[in-house]
């Protein structure tokens, strides 16, 4: 385990050593990011900018709550909309692959007009061991392309800054704990965000849907934990899957689509268990969702599986 404070002093020298011009960082409200950018504004300040890119496949109320994260922080910070442009880029998309290089590519390119914009040579990334990793290369199998890894920087002309490449996941989380940081007790999210949490096609449509359904399993998870019922897990979320089922919605035949709702332990994410939630959570978890939206999803189911064999996402 790294000392933060050593590590903090070490990395904003060397930063300040390496980082001659402007910089860019794609931040996600997630913890990685927002400790990259803080160890890098501690650096450079407002030669940094940091910017949020909606895809469109982002929880309820992320943007807001990203705002609010970084508006405390010395540097430049700007939201950039592209939510149509992804949703064009992955239409008729299914193959988890392929929708993260597109997703992947997209990214480039959206960051590619902010570094032109702002006329930055740097761009910093929030890359931790474990994307790396699994991102294959070499002797290694390629797991999933995360987003964040290969190819980037050659493709956008910029040299890249990986300030967090060495560590892993319960680290970083100490580093936001010492920087006092808002995202230190926030849940991993993925750079590709709900569209690989939508098996099939990840429409628009189907993003509301699985947004939605997140945001109650989130909320309730939350509530749970707050009350003393579970402790928080390690990561909670939903998944659409591509299957419509049978059902009942009042009176009538129901025909909806199906939530699995999934929770794990883990330290760094490289192995994780899925989470033992109490029956009476899974409940309320469940009748929120088929109630509130009872003429969309009429299946909830729970996912039992460890990593290995599955990984914590499904895509
Ligand atoms: P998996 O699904 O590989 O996920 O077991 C391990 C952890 O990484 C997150 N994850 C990602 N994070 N970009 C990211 O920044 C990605 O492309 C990506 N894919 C998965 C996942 O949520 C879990 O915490």
């Amino acid at each position: 385990m790294v000392n933060p404070e050593e590590f903090v002093v070490e990395k904003v020298e060397e930063l300040r050593n390496t980082v001659d011009g402007k910089a860019i960082i794609a931040v996600s409200g997630g913890v990685d990011s927002s400790v990259a950018a803080a160890i890098t504004s501690r650096a450079i300040g407002e030669r940094l900018t940091g910017v949020f890119v909606d895809t469109g496949y982002m929880r309820k109320n992320e943007a807001e709550d990203v705002k609010r994260i970084f508006s405390g922080y010395d540097m430049d910070f700007r939201v950039v909309d592209a939510s149509d442009e992804f949703y064009e880029a992955l239409k008729g998309v299914v193959n988890p692959e392929r929708k993260r290089k597109i997703i992947g590519a997209k990214f480039i390119e959206v960051f590619r007009d902010v570094a032109e914009e702002v006329g930055a040579e740097y761009l910093v990334q929030g890359t931790i061991a474990p994307d790396w990793i699994e991102s294959g290369g070499e002797l290694r199998d390629t797991i999933k392309s995360h987003h964040n890894v290969g190819g980037l920087p050659k493709k956008i002309g910029m040299k890249l800054v990986e300030p967090l490449r060495e560590l892993y996941k319960d680290e970083v989380r100490e580093l936001a704990r010492y920087l006092k940081l808002d995202a230190a007790e926030r849940q991993p999210f993925p750079g590709p965000g709900l569209a690989i949490r939508i098996i099939g096609e990840a429409t628009p449509e189907r993003a509301e849907i699985v947004r939605e359904a997140n945001y109650i399993v989130e909320d309730e998870i939350e509530k749970a934990a707050e009350e003393g019922k579970i402790s928080r897990p390690w990561q909670y979320f939903a998944v659409l899957l591509p299957v419509k089922t049978v059902g009942v919605h009042g009176d009538l035949r129901a025909y909806g689509e199906t939530i699995v709702v999934r929770a794990v332990e883990s330290l760094d994410a490289m192995s994780a268990s899925y989470s033992r939630i109490p029956h009476e959570v899974l409940d309320r978890i469940s009748v929120r969702i088929t109630n509130e939206m009872g003429d969309k999803v009429n299946r909830v189911v729970y996912d039992i599986t460890n990593k290995p064999p599955g990984t914590i996402e499904w895509e």
